[in-house]
């Protein structure tokens, strides 16, 4: 849930080199930031509260510096608690992503040995630890690796020795990508902010100690004080997967991917998707778990499978699977959906599905995350880099490979790619058309939202619901249309925005009833479907998409929560208290 950034190479203005590559990390956490460098034989320490989007920084020429942004869990949001961490010595410093679940036994045992803190973090006992094995007389390399084995918990650290010129990673779940590039090495959370410096890549696994010395690099087994060379192998993505190009943010830069993301998985994913299916043909009991926006995509494949393909798909949440895990046999099948492929609830989860002997496997967009290596099978979206924090790209992606492993069940793949084809041109008017932003003028002031839909269109309203409040703050709801008059319908009153999904298939004769009953309340209706009715204030047109209605329906949802924010002012890659990647439980 933090950013981590680290360099070693040729002479730099290394402070700036790191805040940029922070700045690409911002994503994953922006409550507060620092960095540390080596400067003369000390560090230089920088750290500030707030985003780095603007941030400034004094220029510092090092060969060696490591960097960090920050999303609090333990302490709250001040320069005190922001990384990078020192011990008393002031020779260790330390950045880390995760939770220390046992630092508080060992921040007492730490202080009886009469070790200052000056941050209420868990992250500060790392550099404390270190520093007291130093002192015993372990070198830098065994300090960290016996400090790191006594946490409890899923971590990634950067340990930074300037004395040696070192830094040290290791980690535990978290990820961390080791850079190989022209002006020396680097690490990161992300690959995405390091690609533009390296063009080769070696995803760190879980307990190996990397050291980065001067312009060396190698994992070292400890015990045995054997350096075992790095397997670096080529990127997945390019420079030109990170930027915003022409557009403002990237929110809508990603919103208007989404054609083409569904386009490479309509026409390119068919052996992938035949393999899924024959996978779920074989299983006992079939499972789809994701959390947010992932859940609502399983939620989705739910309806799909139902619908298409004739078959029960149970979806969870992705952290409360684990306290349903007890019916999971060797034979059961969990699709674990995942954009970043790092959400520790889904990692927790699949831990113990493993336990259990069943089969995993992973639809995520990054390759060589966690949740990518640890499944037993994996399908890559492909959707790019996300990185506005709102899942927009991730989640139609989703929705249009559980749409074809629906239709591959019941036989009719070709007929299914033919309708995802029509999606995406209907995604490009949708994108164009200009009433979404007129209805946000109107409803921006507006303190709550309601959207209804049955079947399919159910979990559109809950995944709409959740995009529209998280980017504007505007409390959203959604729920299945025919739940209105058992207690919701108590909200609705003169002005109250509902927006009503009604695509012309089997609900579409319920729902206008359901309009019909908040608009007697005095609501503001907004139909979206392809059959306009005078019931509805405003209606959005979206052509019959059949099955895949799903995602147009979304995509209007996205502007519309994109455009409130807009109006409002807000910045709709970085909503607040929200971090993309959430690797803390
Ligand atoms: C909402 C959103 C979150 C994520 C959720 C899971 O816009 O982005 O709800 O969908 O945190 O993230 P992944 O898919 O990375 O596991």
């Amino acid at each position: 849930m933090c950013g981590i950034f680290a360099y070693s190479g040729e002479p730099t203005n290394a402070s700036q080199l790191i805040l940029k590559g922070l700045k690409n990390l911002e994503y994953r956490g922006y409550d507060s930031w620092g960095i540390a460098v080596k400067k003369g034989n000390s560090i230089y320490l920088e750290k500030h509260v707030g985003k780095i989007s603007n941030a400034q920084i004094k220029k510092v020429v090092s060969k060696v510096g490591i960097g960090h942004t920050r999303w609090a869990t333990h302490g709250g949001i001040t320069i005190k608690n922001a990384h990078p961490h020192l011990d008393c010595t002031q020779k260790i410093a330390v950045v880390h992503n995760g939770i220390v679940e046992n630092f508080e036994e060992i921040k007492k045992r730490l202080i009886k040995q009469k070790h200052r803190f000056v941050s209420e973090t868990d992250t500060e006992v790392i550099a404390h630890m270190i520093e007291d094995k130093i002192r015993s007389g372990k070198s830098i390399e065994n300090a960290t690796y016996l400090t790191f084995k006594e946490l409890r918990g899923l971590n990634a650290i950067i340990v930074f020795y300037p004395e040696k010129n070192t830094f040290l990673a290791i980690k535990n779940s978290s990820p961390l990508i080791i850079g190989k590039g022209k002006r020396g090495f680097f690490i990161a959370s992300d690959i995405t902010a390091i690609i533009e410096h390296v063009n080769q890549v070696y995803y760190l696994k879980d307990n190996e100690l990397v050291v980065i010395k001067d312009k060396d690099a190698y994992l070292l087994e400890v015990k045995k004080h054997k350096k075992i060379k790095i397997k670096f192998t080529k990127p997945q993505i390019s420079v030109d997967d990170v930027g915003l190009g022409k557009y403002p943010n990237y929110m809508i830069k990603e919103i208007n991917e989404q054609p083409k993301v569904i386009f490479n998985i309509a026409k390119n994913y068919k052996q992938n998707i035949k393999k899924i299916a024959n996978k779920i043909r074989k299983s006992y009991g079939t499972y789809f778990i994701g959390c947010g926006t992932a859940y609502f995509a399983g939620l989705s494949g739910t309806y799909l499978f139902s619908k298409i393909a004739k078959r029960h798909v149970n979806s969870a949440v992705g952290s409360e699977f684990v306290y349903l895990i007890d019916f999971i046999k060797k034979e059961s099948l969990v699709l674990a959906l995942s954009q970043s492929g790092e959400t520790i609830d889904i990692i927790s989860s699949i831990k113990k599905v493993k336990e259990k002997g069943a089969y995993v496997t992973a639809i995520t967009n990054v390759a060589g995350s966690t949740l990518y290596r640890m499944a037993d099978d994996k399908l890559l979206l492909n959707a790019g880099p996300e990185k506005c924090v709102l899942a927009t790209k991730s989640f139609t992606a989703k929705i249009a490979v559980l749409y074809l492993i629906a239709h591959t069940l019941n036989g009719s793949y070709d007929k299914a790619v033919e309708n995802l084809i029509k999606v995406t041109k209907e995604i490009k008017k949708i994108i164009k058309n200009k009433k979404i932003k007129k209805i946000a003028q109107k409803i921006v002031n507006k303190r709550h939202i309601y959207i209804l839909g049955r079947g399919v269109s159910y979990p559109t309203a809950l995944e709409s619901a959740l995009k529209i409040k998280e980017v504007s703050y505007i409390h959203a709801e959604g729920f299945p249309a025919g739940e209105l008059k058992h207690g919701v319908i108590a909200l609705i009153n003169k002005g109250t925005p509902v927006i009503v999904y009604n695509p012309t298939d089997e609900t579409y004769d319920d729902t206008l009833s359901s309009a019909h009953e908040v608009k007697s309340r005095g609501a503001y209706v907004i139909g979206i479907g392809s059959k306009p009715n005078k019931i509805y204030d405003e209606f959005i047109h979206v052509d019959d998409c059949k099955n895949a209605n799903i995602i147009p329906n979304v995509v209007i949802a996205q502007l519309l929560g994109y455009y409130l924010a807009i109006e409002k002012g807000l910045d709709p890659d970085k909503p607040r208290n929200l971090a993309k990647s959430v690797t803390v439980k």
